[in-house]
């Protein structure tokens, strides 16, 4: 004769525990799955990238004013910001030599396309990539509060280097930027 054991109260508690505990697993993968593939796939390397170590040209025609770029570039995340007229306009006002990393906006940009920033998507404190602030306000760093301006340029610390810019040129055109290089 077979006896079969029936489960206890406390056997049957256990297992809806473990139930819920793998179905909140699953929701949570699936909901980073969801939250990271709009960032990944705006993040692939451009088309005209010729190797890892390589120069990449990004096209910028139809990059509206206001609007951010971002591509991978040797691995590194890099912003390329088309600047409003007030953006520019505020990162020109005031004195840069009172600023945490003191660099005016002239020395940021190039002076033929003052419009584009381009920059290193990532805080000099630790690391982290600073997020938009609305309204064309610059940037804040998640993790510990930072803020640039629209130059990229550390208003508030804990930062205290500006968002590195890299070697980058413009092709003649004006709406083409090479990444990684002194000329195009
Ligand atoms: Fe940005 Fe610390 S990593 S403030």
């Amino acid at each position: 004769m077979v006896v079969e054991n029936k489960p206890s109260d406390d056997d049957i508690q256990e297992q809806r525990r473990n139930c819920l505990c793998k179905l909140t697993k699953f929701a949570a993968a699936a909901g980073v799955t969801a939250a990271v593939w709009p960032l990944i796939s705006s993040l692939g390397p451009d088309e005209t990238a010729r190797g890892e170590n390589e120069p990449i040209d990004v096209s910028l025609a139809g990059v509206a004013a206001g609007q951010t770029v971002r591509r991978l570039w040797q691995g590194k995340l890099i912003l390329i910001h088309h600047r409003t007229p007030e953006e520019i306009a505020a990162a020109r006002t005031g004195a840069h030599s009172a600023l945490i990393d003191p660099q005016s906006d002239s020395e940021r940009v190039t002076p033929d396309h003052p419009q584009w920033l381009v920059v290193q998507g990532y805080c000099p404190h630790a690391g982290c990539v600073p997020n938009a602030r609305p309204g064309g306000q610059g940037w804040v760093c998640p993790c510990h509060g930072s803020e640039f301006d629209t130059s990229g340029r550390v208003t508030r610390g804990p930062a205290t280097a500006n968002l590195a810019v890299p070697e980058y040129a413009f092709h003649p055109d004006g709406l083409t930027v090479r990444i990684g290089a002194k000329d195009a």
